[in-house]
């Protein structure tokens, strides 16, 4: 049987069951991430992080990342398997993030989830990333439906969504430059921490005044972002203490940045909730662990009578669980790839 007939059988024999068993890859980055899911319930997550490898240079070095990506990929996805006590003639589907990312840690990822589909006869479920961490909300909140607002804060992305249903997005303002995640990442950069920044910068600002520092506000932009006026602003502002010999604390300046950052964020946020009349905020991506923004939107929140759903950190960040989940709702959907799928460095975020 060729290929099309294997999962045109595999997809009969589903027909009709909810309890759909898909395994999700995700290599979009630094993380290499194995899951399986049944339905939005996660049986079991894998992450490799390369985290450390690439804290020694500042940053995600893309060649490093690809290559790491190679090393854990077999192991990650064996250990999801083991870990969901699933075998993968027990899967329905193989889902994995298409784009948008690092060109070459997408294809490890792409390259992998293309041969176990090809080998097992599974269909193959191509997921856009950010689609995946606005559905961490789904598994973290097995009552959230659309539609919601989604404020999607990552270290390459910083969106503010409409989602109307299952899939369906329109974005309603996104940044004009910086990605919040990489505003943090450059600010700590200047303050001489490590790579990641954002955790460390929200740490350091819990004992900070985040009055200390005037940081400018962006202009008005309807839902837009910009965070690298504020990059700026704190560069300059760190060399004139430098040069008037006075001694600003690391703590300050951390509180001011990261109150900044949260200060536009959660506005924008607040103004589309209104704007919508929605009743619901999902926050996603790795910015979403900041501790400020997650106290900011649920009094944004209360101001508009809405709820904030906050999935747990190891959802916000880059993982797997998140693709299955997005995975899930396409395979629904009857949305497949064939043996030509590509991965896609910049691609938007779907319609519907
Ligand atoms: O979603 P993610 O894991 O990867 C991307 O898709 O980019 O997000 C990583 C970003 C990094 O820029 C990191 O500094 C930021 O999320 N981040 C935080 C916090 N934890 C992670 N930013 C601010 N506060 C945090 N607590
Ligand atoms: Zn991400």
């Amino acid at each position: 049987m060729s290929y099309a007939e294997r999962i045109a059988l595999r997809l009969t024999q589903a027909q009709g069951r909810k309890d759909i068993r898909i395994l999700a890859i995700e290599s979009s980055c630094d993380e290499t991430s194995a899951a399986v899911l049944c339905g939005r319930q996660v049986q079991s997550l894998v992450i490799a992080s390369q985290v450390e490898t690439h804290a020694l240079y500042g940053g995600v070095v893309p060649e490093i990342a690809s290559r790491a990506h190679v090393e854990a990929m077999t192991g990650a996805v064996a250990q999801a398997l083991e870990q969901a006590k699933t075998q993968p003639d027990d899967l329905d589907a193989v889902a994995v993030t298409y784009g948008p990312g690092l060109v070459g840690a997408l294809l490890c990822g792409v390259s992998y989830a293309k041969g176990f589909a090809y080998r097992y006869g599974l269909p193959l479920v191509p997921v856009h990333h950010i689609e995946g961490h606005i559905s961490a909300a789904y598994i973290a909140h097995p009552e959230l439906e659309p539609p919601f607002i989604a404020l999607v804060v990552s270290g390459g992305h910083s969106h503010l969504v409409r989602v109307s249903d299952y899939g369906c997005h329109e974005i309603l303002g996104r940044t004009r430059d910086d990605a919040a995640g990489e505003a943090f990442d450059k600010a700590a950069r200047v303050l001489g921490l490590p790579y990641p920044g954002g955790p460390t910068i929200d740490k350091l600002a819990q004992q900070g005044d985040d009055r200390a520092l005037l940081l400018p506000k962006a202009r008005q932009d309807g839902y837009n972002y910009s965070f690298s006026g504020l990059k700026t602003a704190l560069l300059q502002a760190v060399a004139r203490a430098q040069k008037q010999g006075v001694q600003l604390s690391d703590a300050d300046v951390a509180a001011s940045f990261r109150r900044a950052v949260v200060d536009q964020l959660i506005d924008k946020a607040e103004l589309a909730l209104r704007d919508t009349g929605l009743k619901k905020l999902v926050l996603a991506g790795g910015v979403a662990c900041n501790s400020l923004l997650r106290s900011r939107a649920n009094e944004a929140a209360q101001r508009c009578g809405a709820r904030v759903f906050l999935p747990p950190p190891v959802l916000c960040t880059d993982n797997a669980a998140m693709i299955g989940c997005a995975g899930y709702y396409r395979y629904l959907k009857g949305c497949f790839a064939d043996m030509t799928l590509n991965a896609v460095p910049s691609v938007s975020l779907p319609k519907g």
